[in-house]
């Protein structure tokens, strides 16, 4: 069974959510209207569930013809199968991702795309972002986006967690471990720790994960930088050198 729902945060944030229960996963796509009222998405979510995603939206106060702008955080199918359905509703859609995602967005679905730089803010539907590069995480085209007007972190695969995105603890640090641990999901804690020590460094608020709950307050530098100790201690109990199947199988 699957269920699905939009939740509006302060700042013109909404946040639509599929709860797979099969998988126990909850996959969310992003939607910030900027003051001007326009609206920029991030992760189109899988093709199949478009239209119930068009649906909650239009409900919602948003309809899909007007969206003209989408991050695409990496290749994958819920990060942007449905962009071909976004193209369809809007024929002037521009993607936007890294230089290898946008290579193969434009050359898949015939859409228009927009190479990102790392760290390099640009402004999109008016409103700033500061895409930063995420390396192999688990993709090697990963990308999250950070909105200074928000303080928001849009964070894709990095912070997921299993279970629905209702009731979040307060230290989600636990849980992120557990569901990296039990998926194997990140082919290397090297990367994982370069890509924490880059978002570590941002103005960060409220963390909005692909998968999982909404993270907020003093728990965002708590989960950040406990996950760079997890990623540090993982990896000197193998002298620096686990590879992707020792520390999937070790325990914490
Ligand atoms: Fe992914
Ligand atoms: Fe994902």
């Amino acid at each position: 069974m699957s269920s699905a729902k939009v939740d509006v945060y302060s700042g013109g944030i909404y946040r639509h959510s599929l709860f797979v229960e099969k998988l126990n996963l909850s996959f969310c796509q992003f939607f910030i209207k900027a003051p001007s009222g326009a609206v920029l998405c991030i992760e189109t979510g899988m093709r199949g569930d478009f239209p119930s995603l068009k649906s909650n939206l239009s409900s919602a106060g948003i309809e899909v013809d007007a969206i003209g702008s989408v991050i695409v955080p990496h290749f994958e199918a819920d990060e942007m199968g449905a962009l071909p359905e976004f193209a369809a509703h809007n024929k002037a859609v521009v993607a936007y991702a890294h230089p290898i995602c946008s290579h193969a967005l434009a050359d898949v679905f015939s859409v228009k795309s927009k190479p990102l730089k790392d760290e390099v803010p640009v402004t999109i539907n008016e409103e700033t972002i500061v895409p930063v590069f995420t390396k192999h995480v688990h993709q090697w085209d990963s990308l999250v986006v950070y909105v200074p007007r928000l303080k928001a972190l849009f964070s894709s695969d990095v912070f997921m967690r299993f279970g629905p995105v209702e009731g979040g603890s307060a230290d989600p640090l636990p849980q992120i471990i557990a569901s990296i641990e039990k998926s194997g999901y990140l082919p290397s804690l090297d990367h994982l720790q370069v890509a924490l020590q880059k978002i570590s460094k941002y103005d960060v608020e409220t963390i909005f994960p692909m998968h999982g709950p909404a993270i907020s307050g003093d728990a965002v530098a708590a989960t950040v930088n406990g996950l760079i100790e997890y990623c540090m201690e993982k990896r000197t109990t193998a002298d620096g050198k686990l590879d992707s199947e020792e520390w999937r199988t070790s325990k914490v």
